[in-house]
């Protein structure tokens, strides 16, 4: 059933020549020898030593010993699927992303669904951020939207990164705690960075313990652009919302089923494509008139603040239908490589701090996990469209490039790869205007670091709001610092003092003293919600 639901997907007929067979065939060495024994290692008598012209023994050893490449340096632990798009109407009015154009058309893609901390063997339910991780294969090239399923993000500004990863995995003197936020480094970093309050929440609340991947939202954090074929820019906010609607479990679920499965997460995934039930979410924006980018007390390039819907509303766009497991999780799922920087004309960047350092990290942390600048030739990460380019060489170089003229403007050959323009489908960045001086410093309102954090506490169910209280009393209480535990609570007074002080008794420090902030909020909509509205 999945191969006939894919029988006209552009990239599942791309991958079909790379797929090999090996029953009822015969065992041969990489060149294609027979083997006549794999049993025995060729010695010098039946009780001798092993020989060294034993090719067979040493290229079988060879590969095994390499087969591991490095797990990614986050988000290590996933599970993929292949699915396609298809959109509910012409998005043509803001963008002129080809895929975004016509409802008939369908696109390929690829899911993947990962933890942040957790090793590659770690568990599915640990309390964590999910990565949500989409290559569209379009006719204009892959385009990657890769995201998470909680709306912000942890810091503001990309130097904090290895910071904040440093902090969060276990700690190097003796590798624990294996993903789990429950430990000194963490809550030490959390004190001492406190634009992290938002997120935190959000890791606290029952959204980082998810039911499903089914049943989670996909967002992709940081404000982009929609470009259209009039050359208007709008700001764009990329929501995945998941027609199951988003479901968690209780902490109390998430330990047993760690401790009794902890495949669950991609069992549930694996076995619910293959009976045909296929995972469905659904693609919508928040659209932001430009004119509007100044609009809200708090600044739209902070990704540690979400656009509220009630005032930017989510429009529906399209559906993503994951319909056919992977064929084999290495070549697939660990080979795929995602990065925010591949886009298609009618998408583009914004100076979100956070985004323009991402651009940077993902190709480069790919050169080395993935053995050196050749990957986008590995299978999965090929684009429908065809490459060109004077790019060549390099470690496991699978294109045979014809031609003696490896260089742009030449006089020697007439047919190498030419330029397009913006109207032959070239991507041609969008013309912001940019003045400044050269300065290491942020918008005033970066350093906000509460209302929103507050916002989503006054959001909260009274369940909702008592395992929050449950999860900070958890992954709190297991810090050994005092100091520490303290300055968590100091903290987050100033989300809700009822709520810190509950939680300073919990975890055996002094009530704090501080008062919760005001919602600094400015926009009339929002201070007056005093809630943010929360889908499902
Ligand atoms: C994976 C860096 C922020 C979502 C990764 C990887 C790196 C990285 C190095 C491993 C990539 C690989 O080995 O292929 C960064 C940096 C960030 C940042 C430097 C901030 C400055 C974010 C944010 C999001 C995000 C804000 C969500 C919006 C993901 C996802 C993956 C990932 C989903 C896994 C992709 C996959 O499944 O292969 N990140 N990241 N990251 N990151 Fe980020």
């Amino acid at each position: 059933n999945q191969r006939k639901n894919l029988e006209e997907n552009a990239k599942d007929q791309q991958l079909e020549p790379f797929r090999v067979e090996n029953e009822g065939t015969r065992m041969t060495t990489n060149q294609g020898l027979r083997v006549s024994n794999d049993e025995d290692s060729l010695k010098a008598g039946v009780r001798g030593p092993t020989i060294m012209e034993d090719f067979h023994l040493r290229e079988k050893i060879t590969h095994f010993d390499h087969e591991r490449i490095p797990e990614r340096v986050v988000h290590a632990r996933g599970f993929a699927a292949h699915g396609e798009f298809e959109l509910y109407e012409s998005m043509a009015e803001y963008t002129k992303a080809k895929f975004l154009q016509d409802p008939k058309k369908k696109t390929p893609v690829f899911v993947r669904f990962s933890t942040v901390v957790g090793s590659l063997g770690s568990m599915d339910t640990a309390r964590d951020v999910r990565g949500f991780a989409t290559k569209f294969y379009t006719d204009e090239g892959n385009y990657d939207l890769v995201g998470n399923n909680i709306p912000v993000f942890f810091i503001q500004d990309a130097i904090k990164f290895p910071d904040l990863i440093h902090a969060v995995k276990p700690e190097p003197h003796n590798d624990m705690p294996q993903a789990a936020s429950a430990h000194d480094t963490f809550w030490d970093f959390v004190a001492n960075n406190q634009e992290i309050a938002h997120m935190v929440m959000w890791v606290m609340s029952d959204r980082a313990i998810p039911r499903s991947f089914r049943m989670m939202e996909g967002f992709g954090v940081h404000t982009f652009r929609f470009v259209n074929d009039k050359g208007r820019s709008r700001f764009v906010k990329f929501h995945w919302k998941p027609v199951l609607g988003v479901h968690s479990l209780v902490w109390d679920e998430a330990q047993i089923i760690a401790g009794k499965d902890p495949d669950f997460q991609r069992r549930d995934l694996w076995e619910a494509i293959e009976i045909g039930d296929y995972p469905e979410f659904e693609l919508a924006v928040q659209i932001l008139e430009p004119e509007d980018e100044f609009k809200f007390d708090f600044d739209i390039l902070d990704a540690t603040k979400l656009w509220p819907e009630e005032i930017v509303p989510v429009k529906k766009i399209g559906k993503m239908t994951l319909n056919r497991n992977v064929d084999n999780v290495f070549a697939e799922t660990e080979q795929v490589a995602f990065h925010p920087g591949s886009v298609v004309p009618g998408i583009d960047f914004t100076n979100d701090p956070l985004l323009q350092g991402r651009l940077f990290s993902y190709l480069d942390t790919q050169l080395i996990r993935l053995g050196g600048p050749n990957f986008a030739e590995i299978p999965i990460n090929r684009p429908i469209c065809p490459v060109h380019n004077n790019q060549r060489n390099g470690f496991s170089r699978q294109t045979i490039n014809l031609g003696r003229v490896s260089y742009h403007k030449n006089s020697l050959a007439n047919n190498t790869p030419a330029t397009s323009t913006a109207r032959e489908g070239g991507y041609v960045h969008y013309e912001e205007k940019v003045e400044g001086r050269i300065t290491r410093a942020r918008s005033k309102s970066f350093d906000d670091h509460f209302s929103q954090a507050r916002l989503f506490w006054n959001s909260m169910s009274p369940p909702e709001k008592q395992h929050i209280i449950e999860a900070f009393s958890f992954e709190v209480g297991k810090v050994k610092s005092k100091s520490v535990r303290q300055q968590v609570v100091d903290m987050f007074v100033h989300v809700d003092k009822a709520m810190a002080t509950t939680v300073a008794d919990n975890v055996g420090v002094n009530r704090p003293t501080g008062e919760q902030s005001k919602v600094t909020a400015s926009s009339p909509a929002l201070s007056q919600a005093n809630t943010i509205k929360l889908p499902y």
